[in-house]
């Protein structure tokens, strides 16, 4: 018995020093109480409270790494899903790694910038005060208060040309800031697909932004008003500024034969406070606050190549 006889050594060591003496001394005096003892039961109750305790940490240390890899898995899971190229039993890392092109963008600028951007973190370079904006309250309409100065955005490519520009987006819903990717076409206009990945709204209600058949009514919408379009003209989107964000979630189903349904969107039965809340984060992600700058530069390069 090899474990055994390690076990000794460690002992006979330990038998060295005094307070382990003492200590040992202890529970031998706790170990002899009756049961019914009440230093015995007390004894007994920290010591276990202590192992657990141990227990709990060595847990919590070992699975770090764990949790880290299955959130990023999470994360490119989520913006495959949203670009349309998650399919079952794909592997993620692969297509991932081989389909999505992460870069970093000033908000300000509309620029692409040089850095790490898959070792970017967006959501805790909001909270950072040297990696941020306050957002002037005004402005505020998806009730974030501060805005990361640089955006990871994600891009499918066929060759050169963008297929796909993916867009991080976040606001206030009723109950919970909600977070997700909104894929644009390479017209930085024309809707692809939107998911959320970080909600707490209720299920049933605000939670139905996951339901896969509320996001499929995304797909064609268009995000900023034209100005040539009829609807516009006669004042059937709420932003009339040629430009301007002008989609919106409605109260109840869009009628698709009317002028203007390209900018609207069924709103979540019940849960008007959500609706109007993504409504909100898409127009303010949207506006030249978010990524309207970018957008555009985009559209110019893509037109020139
Ligand atoms: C327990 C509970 C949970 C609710 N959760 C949501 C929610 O997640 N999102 C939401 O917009 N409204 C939620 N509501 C409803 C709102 O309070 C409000 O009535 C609703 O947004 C009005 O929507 P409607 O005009 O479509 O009926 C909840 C209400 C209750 C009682």
């Amino acid at each position: 018995m090899p474990n055994c006889q390690h076990l000794e050594k460690v002992c006979s060591k330990l038998e060295q020093y005094e307070q382990y003496r003492k200590f040992k001394a202890y529970c031998l005096k706790i170990l002899a109480l009756g049961n019914d003892s009440l230093e015995k039961t007390i004894a007994i109750a920290v010591a276990l409270c202590l192992v657990c305790a141990v227990l709990v940490s060595l847990a919590a240390v070992a699975l770090k790494p764990l949790q880290v890899s299955n959130k990023e898995l999470d994360m490119k899971t989520n913006i495959l899903d949203v670009a349309g190229l998650l399919e079952a039993n794909s592997d993620v890392e692969k297509v991932f790694a081989t389909q999505i092109e992460a870069k970093l963008v000033d908000l300000d600028t509309g620029e692409y910038v040089e850095g790490d951007a898959n070792a970017y973190d967006q959501r805790k370079a909001a909270k950072d005060p040297a990696q941020s904006v306050a957002i002037p309250k005004e402005k505020d309409i998806a009730h974030i208060r501060v805005k990361a100065k640089l955006a990871k955005v994600y891009l499918v490519k066929d060759g050169n040309a963008i297929k796909s520009i993916i867009l991080p987006i976040n606001g206030y819903g009723l109950w919970s800031t909600l977070y997700g990717f909104l894929a644009l076409d390479a017209d930085g206009q024309t809707v692809q697909s939107i998911n959320f990945y970080d909600q707490a709204e209720t299920p049933g209600l605000g939670g139905e932004v996951v339901n896969p058949k509320w996001r499929a009514l995304w797909k064609g919408k268009k995000v900023y008003a034209e100005s040539d379009q009829p609807s516009l003209e006669k004042g059937l989107i709420d932003e009339a500024d040629k430009g301007e964000p002008a989609l919106s979630l409605i109260k109840g189903t869009v009628d698709t034969s009317k002028p203007g349904s390209q900018y609207q969107v069924d709103g979540l039965a019940g849960a008007s406070l959500t609706s109007t809340g993504v409504t909100n984060l898409v127009r303010y992600w949207m506006s030249k606050e978010g990524f309207a700058t970018y957008l555009t530069k985009v559209r110019v390069t893509e037109k020139k190549s």
